[in-house]
């Protein structure tokens, strides 16, 4: 009778142990939207998430809408980059400046432009920055652009990235 009574008891606890891990597995199954398959596919998607999906900078800019790539605001861009920013930056190499290239895979849009608008301020307050100017030993001077030279630059950068 003890035997029998010890082993209900050994079974129920099994039991119980079992019922209630069951169900972990199925938990956080959704997959996140992937913003940069999104970008590939030249859908509108939310630049608010990109790489760091919460790192917009400090600055004017909050949210973009951000389509397929606008080549004549890319021309545009090209012709700003090319008098003011080729003396620092080259595409490829570093120079004065990162090479720019790929500047787009590193950060969201809406940080981009928020560091050509607001350039001083986030190299004072953004960590990545501080570590750059360290790094370069340069401080790269506020570029005075207007948010439409700023977004055409963007575009370009974009235009560019492989
Ligand atoms: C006088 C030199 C100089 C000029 C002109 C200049 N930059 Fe820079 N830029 C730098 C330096 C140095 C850094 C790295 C240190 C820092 O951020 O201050 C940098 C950093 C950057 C970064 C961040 C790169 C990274 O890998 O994180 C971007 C984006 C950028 N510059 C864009 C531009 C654009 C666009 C222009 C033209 C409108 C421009 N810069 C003009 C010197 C310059």
């Amino acid at each position: 009778m003890k035997l029998l009574v010890t082993s209900v008891f050994i079974i129920s606890i099994t039991f119980g142990y079992l019922s209630c891990s069951g169900n972990k597995s199925e938990e956080n199954k959704q997959k996140p939207v992937n913003n940069v398959e999104a970008a590939q596919n030249n859908k509108l998607f939310s630049m608010s998430k990109y790489e760091f999906p919460n790192d917009n900078g400090i600055g004017p800019i909050k949210e973009l809408s951000i389509e397929a790539i606008d080549q004549n605001l890319a021309i545009q861009g090209r012709k700003i980059f090319n008098s003011q920013c080729i003396a620092c930056h080259q595409l490829d190499a570093r120079s004065v400046g990162p090479p720019l290239r790929n500047v787009t895979k590193k950060y969201t849009p809406v940080f981009i432009m928020n560091y050509l608008l607001n350039t001083t301020e986030m190299q004072r307050k953004d960590p990545l920055l501080q570590k750059l100017v360290n790094e370069y030993k340069v401080i790269m001077p506020d570029q005075q652009l207007t948010r439409d030279g700023a977004r055409a630059v963007l575009e370009y950068l974009r235009s560019i990235g492989k």
